[in-house]
């Protein structure tokens, strides 16, 4: 099967550069404008950079359409699409009614997202073998999607339409919001003199452990820290000393809180957070002593 892309940016270029590896023809590519496809096109033996997604439509068995969400329904309104081609959007949230004029001229639509956060570098390729792909599509193009992602090393997970923005809200939080709070930490650090890129450096080795945690021991029992402890004194202190020097920051700080008490509990039923739920959970609520 032949593979063209429209969209030579970070998920084209990954997704591209993965196919060909594994032997999949990647037959042409095209973007906005001309530089990263010809870029693409060159790293990838036999395949040509087009100027449209017309030449691309009319080249390749398989179309990606790896075109930011908000483009998706332009580009494929803007093709003639032939009834044999299949058509595949690589978004999240976004389900397949994007892709209406290419299913109303008789093609196979889905959408193939990999769970992955890519930024157009080149390791994001190999990063790709080992990622789960969500996978939206009817037979036969669902199990041509699952078996060209298993060619990458990729692990295809099947959603339907319902599935696609509550999935893709699980993504935002835990990658999007893992780099906001990563900012938010390291920007504490600014208030004893540290700046918040040396602040990042000194707190990786920290999230690295964390995701380690994570990965050997799963949820909840992962979490460690005050509330883990039930400890409420050290979680009274954050909190003042937020109030004094950051105070925008508790909202986030007490619902997080919030969240993580219940976790603490069932990780160790009987145990000290446990035990102190009810005190936790009324210091954050700013009701326990010491709150504001
Ligand atoms: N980045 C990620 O981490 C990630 C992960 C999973 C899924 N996705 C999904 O992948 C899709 C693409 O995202 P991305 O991050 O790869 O975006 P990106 O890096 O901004 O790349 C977008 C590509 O689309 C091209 N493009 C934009 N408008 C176009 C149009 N009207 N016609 C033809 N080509 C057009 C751009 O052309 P130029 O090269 O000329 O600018 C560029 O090559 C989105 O649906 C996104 O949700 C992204």
């Amino acid at each position: 099967m032949k593979v063209g892309f429209v969209g030579a940016g970070a998920a084209g270029g990954a997704l591209a550069r993965a196919l060909a590896a594994a032997g999949v023809p990647v037959v042409a590519v095209t973007g906005k404008g001309p530089e990263r496809a010809h870029t693409l096109a060159a790293a990838i033996p036999e395949c040509a950079a087009v100027p449209t997604a017309q030449d691309v439509a009319d080249r390749a068995d398989l179309v990606v359409l790896a075109v930011p969400d908000r483009a998706i329904a332009e580009v494929c309104a803007s093709v003639r699409w032939r009834a044999d081609a299949a058509v595949v959007h690589c978004s999240g949230a976004h389900s397949l009614d994007v892709l209406e004029p290419a299913r109303a001229a008789g093609a196979l639509v889905g959408g193939c997202h990999p769970l992955q956060t890519l930024t157009g570098a080149p390791e994001d390729a190999a990063r790709l073998a080992g990622s789960v792909f969500g996978i939206e599509a009817e037979e036969p193009l669902r199990g041509m999607l699952a078996d060209l992602v298993e060619r990458i090393g990729g692990r295809p997970v099947f959603l339907s339409a319902r599935d696609k923005a509550l999935y893709h809200a699980s993504a935002v939080l835990i990658s999007n919001y893992t780099v906001t709070l990563a900012a938010t930490a390291a920007g504490l650090w600014e208030a004893f003199g540290v700046d918040r890129r040396d602040g990042l450096r000194a707190l990786l080795p920290l999230l690295q452990g964390t995701v380690a945690n994570l990965e050997q021991h799963g949820v909840p029992n992962a979490l460690t820290g005050p509330i883990a402890r039930g400890d409420a004194g050290t979680l009274e202190r954050h909190l003042n000393v937020l109030a004094d020097y950051r105070p925008d920051l508790l909202p986030l700080y007490r619902e997080l809180g919030r969240h993580t008490v219940p976790l603490a509990r069932e990780r160790d039923p009987g145990g000290a957070a446990d035990r102190m739920a009810d005190a936790l959970l009324a210091l954050l609520d700013g009701c326990g002593e010491g709150g504001e």
